[in-house]
């Protein structure tokens, strides 16, 4: 689908969606019970086009004794235990009148951030596959080999940890861009289909927003935007940077020496040409 048309029905549709009032979402951190309901968030969330590409059909299997979001989860297990993070959910609060009671627990949007602290010092996404080697997650877990690559299966490695297209190629140009700075990386945010549009994002975002400019100076804020997603980021003082990973890279609070270009320039040289 070209970017123009994803970002002409999103709006569209995100148009006529009423918007929460306050208190009627709650955010909150994530904690292990959730993560089953945050993996099912992501699939849900995400398009096809995304997931097809990481975890293509051919690869999906039924023989498995876990379904993808059942291993996901699993792998964010260890996230959570990892020091300087925040691991943010949205869930609806009691109060609001879409309360599920069948599901009062479900998680309707998520932000997770890794912080100044330590990507200072570590350029390391906890997606990528060898996070876990880096991080010792398999003793930490006690993760056997063999659970190690079911909690894998389906996913194909060169799309999801290669440098060449994956999630190590996104950390070595993040390298270039902040290596040593100190900065908050956004991986990921979601709001589920049906409750996007309607300022979920806005309060996960301003959660850490609020923290991120206690600091003086304000740390740079770091993410790799869907196309549709860029001018949410821009509404919040996200920039595009141009050079390396300018298809998708988006600071706030650029530091000095990374170059930054207008959204009507990223859409104009970019977006017609950007595919997932
Ligand atoms: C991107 C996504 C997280 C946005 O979530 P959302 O809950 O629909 O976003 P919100 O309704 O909270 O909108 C966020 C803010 O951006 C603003 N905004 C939305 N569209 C905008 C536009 N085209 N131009 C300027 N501002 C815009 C909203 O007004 C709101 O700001 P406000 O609270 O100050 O009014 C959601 O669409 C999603 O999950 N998409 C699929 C997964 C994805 O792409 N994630 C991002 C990966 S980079």
């Amino acid at each position: 689908m070209a970017t123009s048309t994803i970002l002409t029905s999103t709006n569209m549709t995100n148009a006529k969606r009423r918007r929460f009032d306050k208190g009627e979402v709650v955010i909150s951190p994530v904690t292990e019970a959730d993560l089953l309901s945050l993996a099912e968030g992501y699939y849900a969330s995400f398009p096809d086009s995304w997931f097809d590409k990481i975890e293509p059909p051919h690869l999906r299997t039924t023989t498995s004794a876990m379904t993808p979001p059942q291993r996901f989860a699993e792998r964010m297990k260890p996230w959570l235990l990892e020091p300087h993070t925040r691991w943010m959910k949205a869930t609806l609060a009691l109060t609001s009148p879409e309360f599920d009671a069948r599901n009062p627990k479900k998680v309707i949007g998520h932000a997770g951030w890794l912080l100044p602290e330590r990507t200072s010092t570590q350029i390391l996404n906890f997606w990528r596959k060898d996070a876990a080697r880096k991080l010792a997650w398999h003793e930490r877990m006690s993760w056997t080999s063999d659970f190690e690559e079911e909690l894998w299966r389906g996913v194909d490695e060169f799309e999801y940890n290669s440098e060449e297209k994956g999630f190590l190629m996104w950390d070595n140009i993040r390298e270039g861009l902040l290596g040593g700075v100190g900065h908050w990386h956004l991986a990921p945010l979601w709001v589920l289909p049906e409750h996007q549009g309607r300022g979920v994002a806005s309060m996960l975002l301003q959660d850490a927003i609020a923290i991120a400019d206690q600091s003086d100076p304000p740390p740079p804020m770091y993410l790799e935007a869907m196309p549709a997603a860029r001018p949410i980021y821009a509404h919040f003082g996200y920039e595009g940077v141009k050079g390396p990973g300018e298809k998708a890279v988006m600071i706030r609070n650029p530091p000095k020496g990374v170059e930054t270009m207008e959204e009507e320039e990223w859409r104009e040289r970019i977006g017609g040409s950007f595919k997932l």
